[in-house]
This record gives C-alpha cells, structure tokens and sequence, in this order.
C-alpha cells in the first residue's frame, strides 16, 4: 500500500467512525485538522504522511467517543496494523495519538516534531470563529448555559473537574482553555496563525459582555416619570 492509498484508507476509516458525531469531533473537525496539519507540515519540515494519519486518526481513539480510553487506542491500533506494515511508524502515530489530548494537565509535551504539528493544527482548530462554534455545540450537547455571570471560571488543571460538565458555563470555557492555547503552541507557524484566532475570540468576548448588558441601564439613569 502506498502512500496515497494509506491516506485514502485512513480517511475512510475516520469518516465511518465520525461520521454522525455532534459534540464536536465530527468528520469535518478531522478534516480541517489533517489539511492544517499537512499545511503546518510543511513549513515546518515534519514528515507530512505521518502528520496526516495522525491527524486523521486523532479523533477515532478520542475517550468520549469509546467505552474507555484504551478501547480507543486498541481500535487504532488494530486498524494501523491491518494497513501500515512499517512497525516505527505504527509506533510513533500511536504515541501522537496518546499524548495529543488537552485534557488532564496539559497532556505531556510532544516528544516528536510530527506530533507538535499535529497538536498545533487541533489546538487551531479550537479558536477563531470555528472554535467558538464548536465550543457552543458542545456545550449545548452538555446542558451547559451559554453564561451564567454568576459562575466563576475553574482551573481545569484537573482532569475530574475539565470533565464534570455540570458546574461550568460555554462563556468560562474561554478563560478555562482556549485562550491560554496560544501560549501552548508548539511551532511558529502554528503560533502565527493562533494569533489571529485568539484576538478573534477576544473581540468576540467583548461584544458578548456589551450586548449582555446593552439592556441593563446603570443604576440611576432611568427616569420613569
Ligand atoms: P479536541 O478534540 O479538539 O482536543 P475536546 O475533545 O476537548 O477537543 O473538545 C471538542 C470541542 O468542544 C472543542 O472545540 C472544545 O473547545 C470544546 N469543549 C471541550 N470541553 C468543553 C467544555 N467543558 N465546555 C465547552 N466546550 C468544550
Ligand atoms: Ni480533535
């Protein structure tokens, strides 16, 4: 299996296992960030069919969307040997895979370039215009309220809290992850193309908060009579 094939197998493989996804992890999440990880890639000079597969499998092990976080990485795993005959490749897109996520501290620092890119290119994917879309689908999927000035950010430092959804507002999800992404990028390129993004999402914040409150008159500055 070349190349090209492997990627179209891959593709096939993530499109089958995403496809009805609405929490954010649908196909269209996975294929954003294989282009930009490809784009990333290249600027950075990573090898960029290990970028792809990553990318495209980044998402098939994701722990919401299986039994457990294991089941996952076996699912991927399986698949990987059942069309990548080349034992290190297998390995490294696997430990991509395994230290991508956010969730839980941080995650580990990539060990590899290819794994930076990867990461970079899923963190982009979580700001801007599309980051902010996606973050209010997946809050909807979770009953959270858009915002609640009455409920304060939390550290998600600590994986029990990032994942009790009850507590938390789509607003404070800002200020709890993806605004501190930026500063978490791994390659230039990636940093370059976040920037824009994060100021995105911060003139977005702000028109939030002056709409929210374009109907609250000040106190004493209405006259009834
Ligand atoms: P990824 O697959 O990009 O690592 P996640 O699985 O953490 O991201 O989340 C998928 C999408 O949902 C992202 O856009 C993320 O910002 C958003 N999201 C994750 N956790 C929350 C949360 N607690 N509240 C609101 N949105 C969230
Ligand atoms: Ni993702």
């Amino acid at each position: 299996m070349n190349h090209t094939e492997l990627i179209a197998a891959a593709e096939h493989f993530a499109r089958e296992q995403l496809g009805g996804d609405t929490t954010g992890h649908d196909w269209y999440h996975t294929d954003r960030v294989r282009n930009m990880a490809a784009l990333i890639a290249g600027s950075e000079g990573a090898n960029t069919v290990i970028c792809t597969v990553a990318a495209l499998l980044h998402d098939v092990a994701d722990e919401k969307l299986n039994a457990s976080k294991e089941a996952g990485l076996l699912k991927v795993q399986v698949w990987l040997e059942g069309h990548l005959p080349d034992e290190a490749a297998r390995r490294h897109i696997m430990e991509i895979i395994e230290t991508m996520s956010f969730s839980g501290g941080g995650g580990g620092p990539m060990s590899t370039l290819e794994g930076q890119v990867v990461q970079d290119a899923d963190r982009l994917d979580a700001l801007g215009a599309i980051g902010i879309a996606r973050t209010m689908v997946f809050s909807g999927a979770k009953g959270r309220p858009v915002y609640d000035p009455e409920i304060a950010p939390r550290d998600e430092s600590l994986q029990k809290e990032y994942r009790d959804y009850s507590k938390g507002t789509a607003v404070n999800h800002f200020y709890e992850k993806l605004l501190k992404l930026k500063e978490l990028m791994n390659t230039a390129y990636g940093r370059q193309l976040a920037e824009e993004r994060h100021q995105f999402m911060l003139d977005f914040l702000e028109q939030f908060y002056k709409e929210w409150n374009q109907g609250a008159a000040p106190s004493g500055s209405r006259q009834l009579d």
